[in-house]
């Protein structure tokens, strides 16, 4: 049942609001801003050395995410790879270690196949789902819910917000057991978690100028995304989504690397649409943003009302975000760029539910 919906995919959009609250319901406990795992754990964050983290699609880049999350705030080692990647590789792994598994369906070729050569390293394994029953499920130690309900369209828009939170929590809860957050921090980051289903909602409502910018963008035949570190898997995630929903070209870059290739691109037809909202690396975003507004780019940027006061006239067009805590702003960028892709492929009349070519799980490699 779609709802008010035209598609299931702005019914899943809409509905973040409460499937990032019924995840962070699981996670913590909202009266005294602690971390609370339910989860029995068949390995201890404290002693732990390094974690290794798979999986395909959008739920790489929550990976991504995540790396940033544990190496900050738990001083934990992350490595991150794409299953179809890692599990040819066969990377050396130490006995003990922690390998983790993120995936809405539980049931990717590449991502069970990682799974199954970690368990083979004497990993310990765990599995971040939304498919209780799945096949992963079966085969991990600790399953971590994300508990967002089923997603139809094809496309992942709140398994990927709902990974997002149960990440960061998990992020807080090792920083806790290494000792390497305070119960102050702690609390604080644990409420700021508590603040994004308001401003989801409030993000959910720029629509009507998104939807003014998706009229334009539909006209594009390439678009590049820009993010800086913990914004730069939020702009890979839109740059798929724009791909696999409008079929336009889309790709994202680390800020930083733009002047090493990509740079060369832009001209007065290219959009570029940069995520930066506030945070300690804003500051070099944007002034790789004016190298491409200098060469004619047409800027698209996200940031909050603090980036905006930064960046002054000039840019073509501002989506302003609630002001969050850094360590959220992740989870809240990721709701303009799903609205920009949405909005560009219904605008374009493409199959929104069901693009070309994909399938809601890719269970062959
Ligand atoms: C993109 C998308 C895919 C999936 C990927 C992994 O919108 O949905 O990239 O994220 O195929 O699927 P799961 O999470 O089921 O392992």
């Amino acid at each position: 049942d779609k709802g008010n919906h035209r598609h299931f995919m702005a019914k899943e959009i809409y509905e973040q609001p409460e499937t990032v609250s019924h995840t962070l319901s699981h996670y913590v406990d909202m009266s005294s801003d602690k971390v609370a795992l339910r989860e029995a754990l068949p390995f201890d964050f404290a002693t732990l050395k390094r974690l290794t983290i798979s999986a395909c699609g959008t739920a790489s880049y929550a990976g991504i995410v995540a790396k940033y999350w544990f190496e900050r705030y738990a001083r934990l080692p992350v490595d991150v790879d794409v299953a179809s990647e890692f599990r040819y590789r066969e990377p050396p792994l130490e006995q003990g270690g922690l390998s983790l598994f993120i995936s809405q369906s539980g049931e990717t070729a590449d991502t069970l196949a990682a799974l199954r050569y970690c368990a083979g390293q004497g990993q310990h394994i765990a599995s971040l789902l939304n498919s209780p029953e799945s096949t992963m499920a079966r085969e991990s130690q600790v399953v971590f819910p994300t508990l967002c309900g089923p997603e139809i369209g094809v496309a992942s828009t709140k398994a990927f917000t709902a990974q997002l939170t149960a990440l960061a929590s998990l992020a807080v809860a090792a920083g806790v057991a290494r000792g390497t957050i305070s119960a102050q921090q702690e609390a604080e980051l644990v409420h700021s978690l508590t603040t994004l289903p308001t401003a989801i909602s409030a993000a959910l409502a720029l629509e009507g100028q998104v939807e003014d910018i998706a009229k334009r963008l539909s006209k594009a035949k390439d678009v590049l995304y820009l993010g800086r570190g913990q914004m730069y898997p939020i702009a890979m995630e839109g740059a798929l989504k724009l791909k696999e929903l409008s079929y336009i070209h889309a790709e994202a870059y680390p800020a930083g690397e733009l002047k090493h290739g990509p740079i060369a691109l832009v001209d007065e037809l290219m959009p570029v649409i940069v995520v930066a909202p506030s945070d300690e690396l804003m500051a070099k975003t944007l002034s790789n943003m004016q190298e491409v507004a200098a060469r004619g780019g047409k800027i698209i940027l996200i940031t909050d009302e603090v980036g905006k006061q930064t960046v002054g006239e000039g840019v073509a067009e501002v989506l302003v975000l609630p002001k969050v805590a850094s360590f959220v702003a992740p989870i809240l960028a990721t709701i303009p760029v799903q609205l920009l892709a949405y909005h560009t492929a219904s605008f374009m009349g493409t199959d929104v539910d069901q693009p070309r070519n994909l399938a809601k799980s890719v269970t062959v490699e």
